[in-house]
């Protein structure tokens, strides 16, 4: 699918469906700009069918008018976009990502969008972003197993209006589109069998990153992690066939994207953001076995991996202004005569020594190693990624991620991209009285605290491993996948935080 932008009147262009913006107003839909046109040439008949169909343009709520040889377009898609007068960029995502969904239903393959309405040129930019971003999330579909393909694909979506420069245009379209395929790219990744994506399939999958994408990799397996002193994510690989990987990523800034006042800085102090993730390519929960239902999903407990790798792959696109260091920590937690046990003690990379609970807490012992690696290699601030704490689901539900952070200016950092992602998240406390929990009787820490605080005491345990560098920790046990459809997340795999991530490292330059 192609996303693009030109400048013009989107009624003047001809489609399958042109997607057109309607504001909520008081029990009614408010027909302004090209809905108010639209309108007009159909003399009047728009709104009365919106007031037949009670569309009130609720944000999210769709309505598809056939225009029978009257206008352009053969059909208008009436997006809803709630009661906001400055459209907000997560209205934005939602409108157009609901529209685009419409359309495709109503059997368009081209499609025309309206831009979105924007106070000023200010506003307008991130607007067109988001609307490029939300149609091209919508759109998202897995079927590469299905040997009846869906019917109804489309080809190309053009954004049109007036009120923008061809090339800026083009190129905040092309923002839009490139976030929307990074979260495909990780979305892709979860959704994918544990039997396709494993740890050696995960590298192969960095390594096509990286060519394409101006990152250098590099791939770490069992004997280098061995000699690394990595003794926790090689207990974890080692009742598995598919042997455990760490894989590092680099990306730096070129010349003209750096932040020139830093050149002169020393070395030492220029930033570099280390994102770290879980990817365990399938979870069994080892000799500590799940139940077949808690089994499931667990081809999805690599989603923070999946998160980091998808972030990494828009970042030269995006012109990202800063160094980002990426270390993703893929392991297949299984049961075998060589898999490790409750009771055994593991040494991570700094030393740390690790009593072993429970062999289903192994995302807390891969992220360890990663880490300190990652600390090591001269990251200045850490942000890992994991699905894992069951905990953390029954804390906050499904759709939210759990946040930790041990320094409030990242913190600050993380909420404000998120919430302009339009990620829902919310802030967790690294409660050090909670730290009692962890701590072991014939090693150092315990890999698990029980049951009371389980998000916060796997948080707890993890900030061991950090080296004393500001972090934060994501849990996305319950926003990683969904089981239902929503407005611009197609069911099963979001590729939540990518967006996130994005946003965070896009303004880590300023
Ligand atoms: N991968 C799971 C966490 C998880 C649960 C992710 C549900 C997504 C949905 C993790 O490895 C795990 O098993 N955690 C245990 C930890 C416990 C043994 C301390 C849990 O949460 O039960
Ligand atoms: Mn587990
Ligand atoms: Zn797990």
């Amino acid at each position: 699918m192609e996303i693009s932008f030109s400048a013009g009147d989107p009624l003047a262009e001809t489609s399958d469906a042109t997607i057109v913006p309607v504001a909520q107003g008081d029990g009614e839909a408010v027909l302004t700009g090209a809905a108010a046109v639209a309108d007009a040439a159909l003399d009047g008949e728009l709104a009365r069918l919106a007031r037949d169909a009670r569309f009130v343009g609720a944000a999210g709520v769709t309505m598809v008018v056939p225009t029978l040889g009257r206008l352009e377009p053969r059909r208008l898609v009436l997006t809803g976009t709630g009661p906001v007068a400055a459209l907000a960029p997560q209205a934005v995502r939602t409108a157009w990502g609901a529209g685009a969904i419409a359309a495709r239903d109503a059997g368009a393959s081209s499609i025309v969008a309206a831009i979105p309405a924007a106070e000023g040129p200010l506003d307008l930019a991130p607007a067109l972003a988001a609307a490029a971003e939300g149609v091209g999330l919508a759109l998202y579909r897995f079927d590469k197993y299905l040997s009846e393909k869906p019917a109804k694909t489309v080809a190309t979506v053009r954004f049109l209006g007036t009120r923008m420069e061809p090339e800026t245009g083009a190129g905040t379209v092309a923002r839009g589109a490139a976030i929307a395929a990074a979260v495909a790219l990780a979305r892709d990744l979860v959704n994918e069998p544990a039997s396709v994506l494993t740890p050696e399939s995960m590298a192969d999958r960095a390594r096509e990153v990286a060519t394409a994408s101006g990152l250098t990799v590099e791939v770490l397996g069992p004997t280098e992690l061995e000699a690394l002193g990595a003794g926790a994510i090689t207990a974890v690989g080692r009742g598995s066939v598919h042997e455990p990987r760490l894989i590092r990523l680099r990306y730096r800034p070129s010349d003209a994207s750096a932040d020139p006042s830093r050149e002169t800085e020393n070395a030492a102090t220029v930033r570099v953001v280390g994102l770290v993730g879980k990817c365990i390519t399938f979870d069994t929960g080892g000799y500590s076995i799940k139940t077949g239902d808690g089994m499931v999903e667990m081809k999805g407990d690599m989603a923070g991996g999946a998160a980091v790798l998808g972030a990494m792959s828009a970042l030269r696109a995006l012109a990202c202004p800063v160094a980002v260091d990426a270390t993703i920590c893929a392991a297949e937690n299984m049961i075998s005569g060589a898999a490790f046990r409750p009771g055994d003690v593991l040494t991570a990379m700094n030393g740390v020594t690790i009593e072993i609970l429970s062999t289903d807490a192994e995302g807390r012992l891969v992220l360890a190693d990663g880490l300190v690696d990652a600390a090591r290699h001269g990251a200045t601030e850490l942000i890992d990624l994991a699905t894992l704490t069951g905990a953390a689901v029954v804390a906050l539900g499904e759709g939210t991620t759990a946040l930790f952070a041990s320094d409030e200016a990242l913190a600050g950092n993380l909420e404000r991209a998120a919430a302009a992602a339009g990620e829902r998240f919310w802030r967790m406390p690294l409660t050090q009285e909670l730290n009692e929990k962890i701590k072991g009787d014939v090693a150092d820490v315990k890999n698990s605290g029980g049951r009371g605080g389980g998000a916060i005491t796997a948080a707890l345990f993890i900030g061991e491993f950090v080296e004393g560098k500001p972090w934060i920790h994501l849990d996305i046990a319950g926003s990683a996948m969904t089981d239902s459809d929503g407005p611009y997340t197609p069911k099963g795999a979001t590729g939540v935080m990518v967006r996130s991530l994005v946003k965070y490292l896009e303004e880590a330059g300023a």
